[in-house]
């Protein structure tokens, strides 16, 4: 793959480039927590974006998105959002660089890679983080890895015109080998714990569905968590989100709610209790306790916070079924993308053979699997690697 993706930048633009990967994410638990200033336990996986790219001497990004065989030029003294999906997410990353002031000087540019794309798992996460280590790099900005979250955040809030979170692009930089990681959305302090689940693996199982309300409810559900927020703070003034209330607070409130708006603050709160669960489960190294957190999640999403589908919902149904799996929900922000399952490695191609068939009887659609292993965050590619 990197390979291919080298060869054909050389072909283009007959120079040698710079190599960076920029991986795609799992999240454990913690789900629809981040944008409420609470817990999330994600890590980078081996789904990865890697960009060649090299300074061409003029004011223009020649940029070729290799998976889909198309080529563009932008010219940087320019900016703007544009009608070709995918050169928004670049586009966007050099717009933040040039709003903090960072000169953008003209590159090519050839990326693409296995991430899934509208799977979940944070293709354009990867593409924006992707782009803005590439360039600290190129041009050496000496830009903090957390300033290139959040700028790879507004890319894809300002040009993708998605009100996320700060979770996909932390995981894609922050990850590390083998390790899962809390981040406190708000305090954004973070701690690794080690994931070395040697008898299980982290299955991927791909719905292939996205259902057109995706962006549209997920901003829906960060207002409903807005209203519910200010309900509390005549109550209380010193809460500033959902990551201050507790489930009494709630109880106590509850008449003044709205049925529906009670239950995603109910979620949001529960979910958050959860992680920090989940993570003293991981230290004690218990992972059926783990995965019945995973599982309880799932039903908060698919009833509380509403943002399951049916397709979600039966592959979730399966899992808990299946002797094979220790715990199993849906995934990022939800209506399609992939349910998270941890399998016992022995029952492994059994698990896989049962969802493949269920889901094949009762949708008609082949399902995909991915075995993820938990890799680095965005890194340079050593050049003996790119060359071989
Ligand atoms: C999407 C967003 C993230 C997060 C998840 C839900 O993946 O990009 O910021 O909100 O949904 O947990």
């Amino acid at each position: 793959m990197v390979e291919d993706i080298v060869a054909r930048f050389k072909e283009l633009f007959k120079t040698e480039p710079v190599v960076v990967r920029s991986p795609g994410r799992v999240n454990l638990i913690g789900e629809h927590t981040d944008y409420n200033e609470g817990f999330v336990l994600p890590a980078a996986i081996n789904k990865e974006i890697y960009f060649a790219i090299a300074p061409n001497g003029t004011q223009t990004m020649r940029a070729h998105a290799f998976d889909l065989d198309e080529s563009a030029d932008f010219s940087l003294t320019d900016v703007h959002r544009t009608d070709k999906g995918w050169a928004n997410y670049l586009l966007g990353v050099v717009a933040q660089l040039q709003k903090a002031n960072y000169e953008v000087k003209g590159f090519d540019l050839v990326f693409g890679g296995n991430v899934p794309i509208g799977a979940g798992l944070s293709s354009s996460a990867a593409v924006e983080c992707g782009l803005a280590y590439a360039l600290n790099y190129l041009y050496a900005y000496g830009i903090e890895r957390f300033d290139m979250v959040k700028m790879a955040q507004k890319a894809e809030h300002e040009y993708a015109l998605v009100m996320c979170g700060i979770m996909d692009q932390f995981a894609s930089m922050f990850g590390k080998h083998n390790h899962v990681v809390k981040l406190d959305c708000r305090s954004l302090e973070y701690q690794y714990y080690p994931f070395n689940i040697d008898d299980y693996r982290i299955v991927l199982c791909d719905t292939q569905v996205k259902h057109s309300l995706a962006s549209s409810e997920y901003n829906t559900r960060r207002q409903e968590c807005e209203t519910g927020v200010a309900i509390l703070q005549k109550h209380y003034p010193q809460i500033h989100s959902l990551r201050d209330v507790t489930l009494e607070m709630l109880s106590q409130h509850q008449a003044e709610f709205d049925p529906v708006v009670y239950r995603r603050c109910t979620y949001v709160v529960q979910e958050n209790l959860r992680v920090e669960e989940a993570c003293q489960d991981l230290e004690r190294g218990d992972l059926e306790a783990f995965g019945q957190k995973m599982f309880a999640s799932h039903k908060g999403l698919q009833h509380d916070y509403e943002v399951s589908c049916p397709e979600l919902d039966f592959l979730a149904d399966k899992a808990r079924d299946s002797d094979a799996v220790l715990g199993a929900r849906m995934m990022g922000g939800g209506f399609g993308g992939c349910t998270i399952n941890l399998v016992k490695l022995a029952q492994l191609d059994e698990f896989t053979r049962q969802m493949t068939e269920a889901y094949q009887e009762q949708y008609g659609i082949t399902l995909k699997t991915y075995v993820a292993e938990i890799v680095d965050g965005s890194s340079l590619v050593p050049l003996d690697f790119s060359k071989k």
